[in-house]
Parts: C-alpha cells; sequence; structure tokens
C-alpha cells in the first residue's frame, strides 16, 4: 500500500541529529534517565526490573495511574502505547473506512491527515484562524460537519501555534459532535505544558464518543520513553487492544515502569513546573529576538507547547527558507509548507536558553546576508 509521506518526521528524523542547533523540536530539553530516577536507591530497583512482557495495554499499576488523570475514568478506560502517536494510529485505524468524512483542525500535526489520505478518507480542514488568536469559528465547524462526519480530530494545545482551545469553542466542538454522533478525536499531548494557564481542561467527559490521546514526551520532556496513552469507552479499549495486537504489542517494561514514577502525583507536579519554567524563561528570548526584527516577523504569543508559530514578511517559500539555514547555517526549524501553511516557520522553545540564542544568532546570521544579497 502507498502512504502519504509524513514530511515534517521524516524531515526531522534525517536531520535533527546532524544540525549543531535543533530548533524543530517541539518538547521541552529531555530528562537523562540518572534525573529521573534521582538516588541510587532508585537505580538499585530499576537495575532488578526484570526484562518480560508487560500487559499488551500497560501494566495495571500504570493504566490506573493514567486513569486517575482522567475524570471518573478506570484503568479499563485506558490503553498504553509506544508513543501517543501509536495511540492515534490504533484509534484511527479501528474509527475509519474509505470514503468517511473528517473534520481536522489544521494547521495540525500532520499525523491523522496523512493516514486519513492514505486510507481514503474524505479529509474537511477545520481552520484555525490567526485574527481569532488561532481559534476555529464555531460558524465554520456547523458548516463541515455533516450526518457522514465519522470524526472530529482537534489538537488541543494546538501544535503548531500554542493555542489553547476556548470555551466557546469547545461547547461548540461538543454541540457538534453530539448532533452529528461522531467521534471525538482529542490529541492532547501538550497538556500540561502551559506557559501561564493552568493545565488544559481535556476532552475527556462530557460525551461518550471521545478519545483521548497523550503521553509523556512534550509537557514531560521524555519522548526517549516512547510512551503514550489513549484513553475512550471501555468498549472501544478492548476492541482496540486487539488492533494494538497488531502493532508493537506492548509497551516496554522499563518505559512502563518510569512512565509510573514520572506520573506519581508530587513528581508530575514537579516535572511539569519545570516545563514551565523552561517557557518561562524561553518564550521570551525568542519574543526579544522577534521584536528586535520589527516588522520582519510576526506571531501570536503561544499559550502552550515548547512552540512558536512565526510569520515572515519576506517573498520566500518557508521550505526553501529552512533548508538555507540548515545547509547554510546548520541550524534547523520546521518550514510552514509541513502544516500545509507557507510563510511561516516553526521555533521550538524548549532547549536550554544559551542553545536556543545561539541558534537565533544563526538565522540571524542568515538574515543579514540574505540582505546583503538582495542589496549587491
Ligand atoms: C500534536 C502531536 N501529537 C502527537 C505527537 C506524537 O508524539 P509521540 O508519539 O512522541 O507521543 C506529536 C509529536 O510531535 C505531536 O506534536
Amino acid at each position: 500500500m502507498k502512504i502519504e509521506p509524513f514530511e515534517m518526521e521524516r524531515y526531522q528524523s534525517v536531520y535533527e541529529y546532524v544540525v549543531e542547533y535543533d530548533l524543530a523540536e517541539s518538547g521541552v530539553h529531555p530528562f537523562t534517565l540518572r534525573e529521573l530516577l534521582g538516588h541510587d536507591d532508585a537505580v538499585q530497583r530499576f537495575l532488578d526490573v526484570r526484562l518480560g512482557y508487560p500487559q499488551s495495554e500497560g501494566t495495571p499499576e500504570l493504566r490506573e495511574t493514567v486513569a486517575a488523570l482522567y475524570p471518573h475514568a478506570i484503568d479499563d478506560n485506558v490503553l498504553v502505547t509506544n508513543g501517543s502517536s501509536e495511540a492515534i494510529f490504533t484509534s484511527a485505524w479501528r474509527l475509519f473506512e474509505k470514503g468517511d468524512e473528517l473534520v481536522l483542525m489544521q494547521p495540525n500535526y500532520q499525523q491523522l491527515w496523512g493516514l486519513a489520505k492514505t486510507w481514503g478518507v474524505k479529509v474537511k480542514p477545520l481552520v484555525l484562524r490567526e485574527d481569532l488568536g488561532w481559534q476555529f469559528d464555531p460558524e465554520d465547524l456547523k458548516q463541515l460537519v455533516t450526518k457522514k462526519t465519522r470524526a472530529i480530530q482537534v489538537c488541543n494545545p494546538n501544535n503548531p501555534t500554542g493555542a489553547i482551545m476556548a470555551e466557546a469553542q469547545r461547547k461548540a466542538l461538543l454541540d457538534a459532535v453530539e448532533d452529528a454522533g461522531a467521534w471525538l478525536l482529542s490529541d492532547e499531548v501538550y497538556q500540561g505544558a502551559e506557559r501561564e494557564a493552568g493545565e488544559t481542561e481535556t476532552l475527556w467527559g462530557p460525551y461518550e464518543k471521545t478519545i483521548v490521546t497523550n503521553g509523556l514526551s512534550k509537557a514531560y520532556g521524555l519522548p526517549g520513553l516512547r510512551v503514550g496513552w489513549l484513553v475512550g469507552p471501555a468498549r472501544t479499549v478492548e476492541e482496540l487492544m486487539g488492533y494494538h495486537d497488531y502493532l508493537t504489542l506492548t509497551p516496554t517494561m522499563l518505559s512502563d515502569r518510569l512512565a509510573r514514577l514520572v506520573l506519581e502525583k508530587r513528581r508530575r507536579r514537579e516535572i511539569l513546573g519545570r516545563t514551565r519554567s523552561i517557557l518561562r524563561k524561553n518564550y521570551p528570548a525568542l519574543r526579544d529576538w522577534l521584536e528586535a526584527h520589527g516588522t520582519l516577523f510576526s506571531h501570536v504569543a503561544p499559550a502552550a507547547g515548547a512552540i512558536c508559530w512565526i510569520k515572515y514578511a519576506f517573498p520566500m517559500n518557508s521550505t526553501e527558507l529552512v533548508e538555507r539555514l540548515r545547509k547554510e547555517k546548520s541550524t534547523l526549524l520546521v518550514p510552514g509548507d509541513m502544516f500545509g501553511m507557507d510563510g511561516y516557520v516553526r521555533i521550538g522553545i524548549g532547549p536550554p536558553t544559551d542553545y536556543l540564542v545561539a541558534g537565533l544568532d544563526r538565522f540571524d546570521a542568515l538574515l543579514r546576508e540574505m540582505k546583503a544579497g538582495k542589496a549587491r
């Protein structure tokens, strides 16, 4: 079967470890295993973990710990996966048939868009509008939803804009899925990575046909653990386990064990506190840099996520711009093209501040050279 390429993931995979400054990453600076385990006793206990298969849906302890994050959820509502990307794939594989309609927030993490294209699902973009602070217009949603709508998918907080869905949009969304009897798919992997606001409220709870996906890659700074999960109606989760049997079977025993430690109440609070302090320190560094360029750049301040979605005011294709920066300055960004929106770039604000500033200096150098080249 031919697939729709997942351009951003391919691009990052090829170059993220090759460039000197990777500002394409969308999570905060990852923890080391030593930082996570903390003290010698924990290290010793970890060395004694027996490396068998865990339960394919995740250990009961981890499923209960995840369930406790969601109102009225129990372990039967939870399936643990390898990254939230596997949770998204598993649910989409179960839900969609060729010819179905999917209303999909745009811009967005493009995984579901690519899968839908591959499977012959009709994608109807629910456009986030810059003039609305990257919210969608509830009227647009009404126009898009029909009786053929199988699901409405949102990414909240959103990648790449960093916007958190406002109350009016949340209500409109819940009304729309209910009216259509459609599934609500909510990618919440940036929940907990809010810079100023409190933790983004999950969409799990008010409407039965909801599947929420999340994991430890972004807000928790642990993408290398590959821990994700989905939360859904118990009967659906049981079915999805059968789909998961055709994928990676189980999480790894080590990841399952570490995830339990991370999600323990106090530890979780500390980890998300670290994330917030990184964002509070780094966003002003990027904002000052952008402002120093006057009208060359504009952006809506991201409310969440270690990302900033930036519009530039010069006539150059975004892939061309990002490729020049990569080749000439060994610095990686994500071009707007990879989110279907030319004229923008995504810059990651999760790394150590001096690394971020050094990467921005490289961008500056390119901009100066481009300007000089133009004047010549
Ligand atoms: C919005 C969003 N959802 C899901 C994922 C998948 O991440 P993971 O599989 O590491 O949980 C990403 C990764 O960038 C993302 O940005």
